[in-house]
């Protein structure tokens, strides 16, 4: 059986003075538990705090919620891979739909993120997901499938088997309307099948998540559906009560 991967997206939320509240009260709420993996994305200016907070706390993992695809250089406001490891980060959060559809960063600079990510000792948490437009016209698991291949397209199969993904449908995210759990599972499947392709081995490990309103009351219902192996959440793991909580799904 694998792990279940419980991640938080802070987004923009939580500067430095915040996160050490925050997990100092989620730390309180949430012992260390080796049946599952936890993962935390605070924004990037507080990696350096919450990796202190977590000092004592190895079961928690720290990611950064986006990398620049260079290692560094003349690029204002960004954030390299490798600055993001030396902050705490074990983990990358590539392709988010807010990074695809408020950004504009298409197929390619997914890609490229990814690559630079693992390049730089980082593994990668790589989102898809649909609009609802593409989903109304029937083209979710196209859409879908394209975002997934082209994200990997510059990783070795040897890397591709340490990835995460996270299916995220973009009519669900901060909407309140969460994918019913055999939605979830008709897509993981999908998913799970494209990455057999390229791995190529049968018991594939990679595991695939779901995210997109994912709150305290449907988690579990969430979580049980087949091929849905874990949980990407935003708005509700802003409290670190609710978080606990789900985390303890
Ligand atoms: P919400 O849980 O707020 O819908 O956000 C989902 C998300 O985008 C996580 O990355």
């Amino acid at each position: 059986m694998k792990k279940p991967v419980f991640a938080a997206n802070w987004k923009m939320n939580l500067g430095p003075q915040e996160t050490r509240g925050y997990l100092k009260t989620f730390l309180e709420a949430f012992p260390p538990a080796e049946d599952r993996t936890v993962i935390i994305f605070p924004p990037a200016i507080s990696l350096v705090v919450a990796g202190f907070a977590l000092r004592d706390r190895p079961d928690v993992m720290l990611g950064v919620q986006n990398v620049h695809w260079e290692e560094k250089g003349a690029f204002t406001g960004e954030n390299g891979a490798a600055m993001a490891k030396d902050a705490g980060a074990t983990v990358a959060l590539v392709g988010h739909s807010e990074r695809r559809h408020t950004f504009g960063e298409g197929d390619e600079i997914t890609a490229k993120k990814c690559a630079a990510a693992f390049k730089a000792g980082l593994t990668v948490v790589l989102c898809v997901g649909e609009k609802i437009e593409e989903r109304d016209r029937n083209t979710t698991q196209a859409v879908v499938l394209r975002q997934l291949k082209a994200g990997i397209s510059r990783l070795t199969p040897a890397q591709v088997a340490q990835i995460a993904i996270a299916y995220e449908p973009v009519w669900a995210i901060g909407t309140g309307r969460t994918a019913t759990p055999e939605d979830a599972t008709t897509v993981h499947t999908a998913i799970r099948r494209a990455l057999k392709e390229v791995v190529n081995a049968k018991n594939v490990e990679i595991p695939i998540l779901y995210g997109g309103s994912v709150s305290k009351e449907n988690a579990d219902s969430l979580l049980k559906a087949p091929e849905v192996d874990g949980l990407l959440v935003g708005g509700a793991s802003l409290d670190p009560a609710i978080w606990a909580s789900i985390a303890h799904t």
